[in-house]
């Protein structure tokens, strides 16, 4: 029922595939087992149900918060709940699928690997880290995110964490693997 009521609303949006370029829209869906004070008293049935419906949009790809961010993240046994939900919404779900949240570089392979995600992004890594691609693939270490600078208004903490080349006083390199084109 919960589910029902919450896909009403979703299908009161216009479908992506009624609108030019559909295939080049992504949707972001933003769902923890418990954010703040929400929660959902059934939050397998309802994301379950909203990804298998999503197959109908022709979307480029879906975007999910990890679920289980926080214990991805402290290297904690994630809530079995979330964990079936991220499963449950792989196994619905049949276009691209990308988590963000709490992942590193290892985390984030083992996700790949296991097949829960075709693509994992990152948000606090990227910001502190603009050559964050390069440093992954040098296993170099990464700058540290400052939480103070997230939402000041102006560009301290999104323009001026340095480079790798920078650290190192070296000239600068392509941060970009162009391999992949
Ligand atoms: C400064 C900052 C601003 C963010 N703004 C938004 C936002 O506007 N909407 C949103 O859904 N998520 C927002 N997020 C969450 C990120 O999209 C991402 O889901 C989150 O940071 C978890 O990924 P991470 O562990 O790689 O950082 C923001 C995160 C940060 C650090």
């Amino acid at each position: 029922m919960v589910c029902e009521t919450r896909m009403w609303r979703w299908t009161t949006f216009t479908p992506p595939h009624h609108a030019a370029n559909a295939a080049r829209r992504g949707l972001f869906l933003l769902r923890r087992v418990q954010t703040n004070d929400i929660s959902d008293d059934d939050p397998e049935k309802v994301f379950g149900c909203i990804a298998k419906k999503l197959n109908d949009f022709d979307l480029a790809y879906l975007h999910i918060v990890n679920p289980v961010m926080a214990a991805i993240e402290n290297k904690t046994t994630p809530d079995p709940r979330g964990l079936r939900m991220v499963d449950l919404i792989r196994k619905k779900f049949r276009g691209t699928l990308i988590y963000a949240g709490g992942f590193d570089h290892d985390t984030a392979e083992s996700w790949l690997q296991q097949g829960r995600a075709d693509l994992i992004a990152f948000g606090r890594k990227f910001l502190a880290n603009p050559d964050l691609p390069d440093r992954f693939r040098r296993r170099a270490p990464l700058n540290a995110d400052d939480p103070s600078t997230y939402y000041g208004g102006g560009m301290r903490g999104y323009v001026d964490y340095p480079t790798l080349s920078q650290q190192r006083k070296a000239e600068p390199w392509l941060c970009v693997d162009l391999r992949w084109r």
